[in-house]
Parts: structure tokens; C-alpha cells; sequence
């Protein structure tokens, strides 16, 4: 496919001036010549051209001179793609010329086949850049909201009763699939309440043993229990003032449930061992994957508890049911971790990114930003590719819960899958990751080099 584009020549000789413009008109550009770089000053200072092709040795400027002045006087996206011609005898200004960000250089004679070439590279490269400020810009503005990414009706919903619900000091209840994107919510709740400035605590009701959870949370005194050596300030006397996140909410067993619901009525509680009770200020955000309604029928979860948490629901809804988000998320990711690993991508290519929509993502976001994660880090050149995204083995209809039918990804994938999940349920500390998955934590480093896991 070529790409056809308006092109700035400055050429002070009139026969390969004339030459030049008619071959790249023939190529399908709009073509404006002139042999004075005044003249040509004069024109970018009025209108934005796609390519400037410069020749170097002039007798008014040089095409080095104009660059220098084109770069100090026009804003980056006003700016066009620069090719300088050069007489093989001065190549050395060719290379200054692409120092100071010119693209590439043509050096005389050359043949019209070369020139075309490396004009349409240039507009290429202009188109993405134009694509890549659109998407940023897009981005930025509508689709970004504290950091949450989303143009679905669906998340425009969520975000909205988020920033809502900041202003208050409401218990709010966000639930979703795995990797939605309720911690994410529960900060930006936080970080946009009034108490931004107090502590978030977060405590993973999951991940902490039964009868730990309770002296995590509300804290103990002094020989509480067998090895209580000192006394211990819990999660709620930490959070005072500030927001206390209780992810995993429905694995709590009922004994907690009922001094959970105590602390939510009366704002107090007292520490294990301690006959003494303790006021705080505390916002409750509380998230669970687990369908909780279903729970108090069945009489897992407690009635009353339900009710008192669930005063702001926030449903996040899963991935494949808003797929509008898909295209705004894969460039977000892309920006994210292009910058991370330092490397320049573009973008994606069109039927890559279909398949990305079209696929089912049973891990939702997470999985989504591993996918593109990946494809950038393997991606040998700045447009992702199908062959990088097949490498990934994103398939539009996987069995429930599994990402592909080949057994080899899926026993990879569930691996990776655990030692993450693992990892983040512990706070990033191997000992105790190593200890939830039941491995050796020698086997848990094992896991995070073969997956690559930080
Ligand atoms: N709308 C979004 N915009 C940008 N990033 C998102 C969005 N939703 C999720 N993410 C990213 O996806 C990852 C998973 O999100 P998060 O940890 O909040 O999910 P979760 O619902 O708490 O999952 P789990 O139930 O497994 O704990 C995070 O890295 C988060 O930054
Ligand atoms: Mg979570």
C-alpha cells in the first residue's frame, strides 16, 4: 500500500527540482517546489506539510541551517518528516542532519525509485505518528478516568458511581470476575476521597490463615495468644482516619463476618485480648469475585453483613461484555509497558487487535495486559503483528476458564497463572507466596525465572 502525502521541496537547481516534483506527483503527492529556503521558511510558518525534502547546499541556507530553524521554531506535532539531499561528498552533514531528527537522507544522484521509497517510508512514519498523538490525546481526555481505562457504557457507569462515591464516606461493595479491575476502583475511590492524604490498608481476607486474620485486622495485646510477645496494632487501627479495603470478602469465615458487622455498626471493636474497645474513623471498601447474594442464601454469608457492605454496590462487568474497551486498553498497555521495556511500538495491526476483541479473556483485564505485555516485549518491530499474537496463542472462543485448547499453553498458563495470583495475595513476599502455593520457595524461584516473573 503507498501512502500519498503533501511534500515541501526546496531545491535551489531547477532541473532536478523539476524532475523530482513531477516524479513524485506521478507517485500521487500533492508537491509544493521552490528553490528558496526563505521562501520555504515562509510556507512552514503557514501550513503543515507531511515531508520536507531538503537539499543541502544552497546559497541562501543551507538544508541544515532551515532544519535547525524549522526544529526551534514549530511545535513537534506541527512538524514534518525530514529527508535531506546531500552530494556524496558531504555525508557528514547528512548524519548531522538526522542527529538533529531527520529521518534519513538521500544522497546524489540518486535514482527516482530510491526516492520514492524512502518518501513513502517518511509518510509512513507520519501517519503513525499522527495515529499514535490521536490515540494519546483520545485517551487522555475521554477515555482515562484516574487511570482507569474504559469507553464501555458499562465501565462510563462504573466510573461514574466511583467519583460519586469518593466525596463520601460511604461502605461501598465492588464486585467482579478475577481481574476486572476492583482494586484498581477501590484506589481510585481512595486516592479521590477527601481522606487521600490517610492511609489505605489493604488486607486480603483470602490470603491470611483463619485464625490470623482476626488478630490482623483488629490487631492483639500482649499474650493474647501463644506467641503474642508484644502487642500488635490490627489493620483497622492502622486504616483510622483513612480507607480500609477487605478484598476477598467472601471467604470470611463467620465468626469474622459477625465482629466484622460489629465494627461496621458501631464503629468500635477491641483487639484480641483486650477488654478495652477502640473507636475509628474508617471508610470500609470491600470486594469479592464470589457472588455474595447467592451466598447469604444459601447461608455462607451473613444477612445483616451483606446489607451493611453492600450500601454502594459497584459491579465491575467482565471483559468479553464490553468489548468496546478492548481497543483503548491494547493501547494503553502498549504505551505502558513500550515505556517500561524502552522500546518503540507503534501500534498494532488491525486484525491482530480483532482477534484481541474477539477473543473471551476468562482472566479479564489482567490477562488482556499480559497478552500485550508479551507482544511488545516479543515484538521485532514497532507494529505488533498476527505472527507475535499467535506466538501468544490468543484463541476467540476458549473453553471457559482456559485460555487455548493446547494443553502445553494451558499447563503454562495455570503455572504462571498461580505463582502470580500467589505472589500478589502475599504482598510480594516469597516466603509466604511459596507457602500458599505449597512449594519450596527454591521451586517458586524456579517458577519466576521460567515465567519471567518480577
Ligand atoms: N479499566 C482498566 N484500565 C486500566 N487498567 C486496568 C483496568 N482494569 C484492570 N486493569 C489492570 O488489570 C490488572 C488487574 O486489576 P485488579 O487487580 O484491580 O483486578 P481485580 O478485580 O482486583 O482482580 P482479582 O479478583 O484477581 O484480585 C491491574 O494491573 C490493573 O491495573
Ligand atoms: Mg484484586
Amino acid at each position: 500500500m503507498t501512502v500519498t502525502g503533501s511534500i515541501l521541496l526546496v531545491d535551489d537547481e531547477a532541473k532536478i527540482r523539476n524532475a523530482l516534483a513531477q516524479a513524485l506527483r506521478e507517485d500521487g503527492h500533492e508537491v509544493t517546489a521552490t528553490e528558496s529556503p526563505r521562501e520555504a521558511q515562509r510556507l512552514l510558518g503557514r501550513r503543515v506539510f507531511d515531508v520536507l525534502l531538503v537539499d543541502n547546499l544552497m546559497p541562501e541556507l543551507t538544508g541544515l541551517d532551515l532544519i535547525r530553524e524549522l526544529l526551534a521554531s514549530t511545535a513537534e506535532s506541527d512538524r514534518p518528516q525530514i529527508l535531506l539531499m546531500t552530494a556524496h561528498a558531504t555525508v557528514e552533514s547528512a548524519i548531522e542532519a538526522m542527529k538533529l531528527g531527520a529521518l534519513d537522507y538521500l544522497q546524489k544522484p540518486f535514482d527516482i525509485d530510491e526516492l520514492l521509497v524512502v518518501v513513502n517510508r517518511a509518510l509512513d512514519h507520519q501517519r503513525l505518528r499522527t495515529q499514535h498523538r490521536y490515540l494519546l490525546s483520545e485517551r487522555a481526555e475521554e477515555f482515562n478516568h484516574y487511570g482507569i481505562v474504559g469507553r464501555s457504557r458499562g465501565m462510563q457507569e462504573v466510573i461514574k458511581t466511583a467519583e460519586v462515591v469518593a466525596k463520601s464516606k460511604s461502605t461501598v461493595l465492588i464486585t467482579g470476575e478475577t481481574g476486572t479491575g476492583k482494586e484498581m476502583v477501590a484506589r481510585a475511590i481512595h486516592y479521590h476521597s477527601a481522606q487521600r492524604e490517610m492511609p489505605l490498608i489493604k488486607v486480603n481476607c483470602a490470603a491470611i490463615p483463619e485464625n490470623l486474620l482476626e488478630s490482623e485486622l483488629f490487631g492483639h495485646v500482649r499474650g493474647a495468644f501463644t506467641g503474642a510477645a508484644t502487642s500488635k496494632k490490627g489493620k483497622f487501627a492502622l486504616a483510622d482516619g483513612g480507607t480500609i479495603f477487605l478484598d476477598e470478602i467472601g471467604t470470611m469465615s463467620p465468626s469474622l463476618q459477625a465482629k466484622l458487622l460489629r465494627v461496621l455498626q458501631e464503629r468500635e471493636f477491641e483487639p484480641l485480648g483486650s477488654e478495652r474497645s477502640q473507636k475509628v474513623d474508617v471508610r470500609v471498601i470491600a470486594a469479592t469475585n464470589r457472588d455474595l447474594r447467592a451466598m447469604v442464601t444459601d447461608g455462607r454469608f451473613q444477612e445483616d453483613l451483606y446489607y451493611r457492605l453492600n450500601v454502594i454496590p459497584i459491579q465491575i462487568p467482565p471483559l468479553r461484555e464490553r468489548r468496546d474497551d478492548i481497543p483503548v486498553l491494547v493501547d494503553h498497555f502498549i504505551q505502558k509497558h513500550a515505556q517500561r521495556a524502552g522500546k518503540r511500538i507503534d501500534g498494532i495491526e488491525p486484525h491482530v487487535l480483532e482477534a484481541l476483541q474477539a477473543a473471551d479473556w476468562p482472566g479479564n483485564v489482567r490477562e488482556l495486559e499480559n497478552t500485550v505485555e508479551r507482544a511488545v516485549v516479543l515484538s521485532p518491530n514497532s507494529l505488533i503483528s498476527p505472527e507475535v499474537v499467535r506466538l501468544l496463542g490468543v484463541s476467540s472462543s476458549p473453553p471457559a476458564g482456559l485460555p487455548s485448547l493446547n494443553l502445553r499453553q494451558n499447563l503454562d498458563w495455570a503455572e504462571r497463572e498461580t505463582v502470580r495470583r500467589a505472589l500478589e495475595t502475599s504482598s510480594g513476599v516469597k516466603k509466604d507466596a511459596a507457602e500458599t502455593m505449597g512449594i519450596s520457595q527454591r521451586a517458586l524461584s524456579y517458577y519466576l525465572a521460567k515465567h519471567r516473573i518480577e
